[in-house]
C-alpha cells in the first residue's frame, strides 16, 4: 500500500478527500495507523480561516488515537501494533524551553494538525519520542480525549491549585466542562462556572460544578456568597474574552489568582492594577497546550477513570462526512465534541 485517504483541507470550509501518497518516515519517526480523531476550537478556527489559513493546503487533527503501523530504524520503544496517543508538540528536543517542557517556546516547535499535517488522514508521521504506549483497556472514544485533558492537567499544574480553593470557570465548552472535572479532581470547592448557555450550564453541574450561572448580572453576587465574601482563589478564563478576563481579576479574592487560558486575537491587552497585584501578592498564571507529563498524567487519568465521559462527547462521522460534521456544528450544541472515526 502506497497512498492513504486524507481529509486535505484546501481552502477556507472546504476539505477534499484525498488520496495521497503515505507520509514517509525518518529513522526516529513512527508511522500511527489512526483510529479516532477528535474535533478541537483549534480545528474549527482553522476550517473557518481564521487560524493557520497561511498553511492551506493542510491535514488538520492533532487529537488522536491509533496504533503503530510503521517505525523508523531507531526505534526501540514501540512495536508494531502498540496503541499510542502522541503528544502533538513536536520542539528541537534539545534547547532551554524542551529541557524544562516548556516547547511552545522552542524556535523550532510545529505542531501535528496544526503546523505540519495531522490525523484527520488514514495515516500521521510523528516522532517516535512524542508516541505514548497505552496499555489501559480504554475505548477509542475515550482515548481520543488524552490530548484536551492534558490541556486542563497542565492549566491546573501552571496555576498551583490545590484541595480547598474556591475556583471560577469562564466558559462550559468541551474545554471549560474538562476543567470543572480537573478542578473536581484536585479538590477545589466551590467550584462556580459562567456560561451565557442555560444548556452548557446545565452539563458544567452534570460535571461537577457546585453552582453554574447564566445571567452574568448574577454572578459577582454568587461569587461573594460561597466564598464568604472574599471571591476566588482561582479564575479561570475558558472562553478568549478581554472583557471576560478584565471581570476574572474583578472576581479574585485579594492575593487571588488568574489562569490564562481562553485565546484572543493576538494582540488584546488588559490594564493590570500594578500596585493592587503587587500588594495582595496576587498573579496570573499562562498555560498552553498540554505536552510531556501533561499527557502522561491525561492518559492516566483516563485510563483509571477520573473523567466522567458522557455521550456529549461522542458524535461520530466517518471520515468520509468530515466536511459535514464540520458544517453542521453550530446545529448540534449538545455535542460538546464530535469525533472522526478514521478507521471503522
Ligand atoms: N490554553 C490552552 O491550552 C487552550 C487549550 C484548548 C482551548 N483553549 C481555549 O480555551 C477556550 C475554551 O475552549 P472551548 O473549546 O471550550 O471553547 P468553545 O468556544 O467551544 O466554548 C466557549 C464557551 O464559552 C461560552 N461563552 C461565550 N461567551 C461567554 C460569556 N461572555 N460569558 C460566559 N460564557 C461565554 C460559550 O457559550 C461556550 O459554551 C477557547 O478560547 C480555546 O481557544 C486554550
Ligand atoms: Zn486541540
Ligand atoms: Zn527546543
Amino acid at each position: 500500500m502506497t497512498t492513504m485517504r486524507a481529509a486535505v483541507l484546501t481552502a477556507p470550509k472546504r476539505f477534499e478527500l484525498r488520496d495521497v501518497p503515505l507520509p514517509e518516515i525518518g529513522p526516529e519517526d513512527v508511522l500511527v495507523k489512526v483510529t479516532r480523531t477528535g474535533i478541537c476550537g483549534t480545528d474549527i478556527h482553522i476550517f473557518n480561516g481564521h487560524y493557520a489559513a497561511d498553511r492551506l493546503p493542510l491535514v488538520p487533527g492533532h487529537e488522536f488515537c491509533g496504533t503503530i503501523a510503521e517505525r523508523g530504524a531507531n526505534v526501540r520503544h514501540l512495536d508494531i501494533g502498540t496503541r499510542v496517543v502522541v503528544d502533538i508538540n513536536i520542539g528541537c528536543g534539545a534547547c532551554f524551553w524542551c529541557r524544562r517542557n516548556e516547547v511552545l517556546n522552542c524556535a523550532e516547535v510545529t505542531q501535528v494538525g496544526i503546523g505540519r499535517d495531522g490525523a484527520f488522514a488514514d495515516y500521521v508521521a510523528v516522532p517516535a519520542r512524542l508516541a505514548i504506549p497505552v496499555t489501559a483497556d480504554i475505548a477509542d472514544d475515550v482515548l481520543v480525549l488524552t490530548e484536551p485533558v492534558a490541556c486542563v492537567v497542565r492549566a491546573a499544574r501552571k496555576a498551583g491549585v490545590t484541595f480547598g480553593q474556591s475556583v471560577v470557570i469562564f466558559g462550559a465548552g468541551p474545554i471549560g466542562n474538562l476543567h470543572v472535572q480537573m478542578m473536581r479532581l484536585v479538590g477545589a470547592a466551590p467550584i462556580i462556572v459562567a456560561d451565557l448557555s442555560a444548556e452548557r450550564c446545565r452539563m458544567a453541574l452534570e460535571a461537577g460544578a457546585d453552582a453554574a450561572v447564566s445571567d452574568p448580572a448574577e454572578l459577582k453576587e454568587t461569587v461573594r456568597r460561597m466564598t464568604d465574601g472574599r471571591g476566588a482563589d482561582l479564575v479561570i478564563e475558558s472562553v478568549g474574552s478581554k472583557k471576560l478576563y478584565e471581570q476574572a481579576f474583578d472576581l479574585t479574592r485579594r492575593g487571588g489568582h488568574v489562569a490564562f487560558f481562553g485565546i484572543t486575537p493576538p494582540g488584546e491587552t488588559l490594564p493590570v492594577d500594578i500596585l493592587r497585584t503587587v500588594l495582595e501578592e496576587g498573579s496570573l498564571k499562562g498555560s498552553v497546550a498540554g505536552m510531556g507529563e501533561d499527557m502522561h498524567d491525561a492518559l492516566t487519568l483516563l485510563s483509571h477513570g477520573r473523567f466522567r465521559i458522557g455521550d456529549f462527547t461522542k458524535a461520530s462521522y466517518p471520515l468520509e462526512r468530515i466536511q459535514q460534521a464540520f458544517e453542521t456544528l453550530a446545529d448540534r450544541p449538545q455535542d460538546l465534541k464530535t469525533q472522526i472515526a478514521v478507521a471503522a
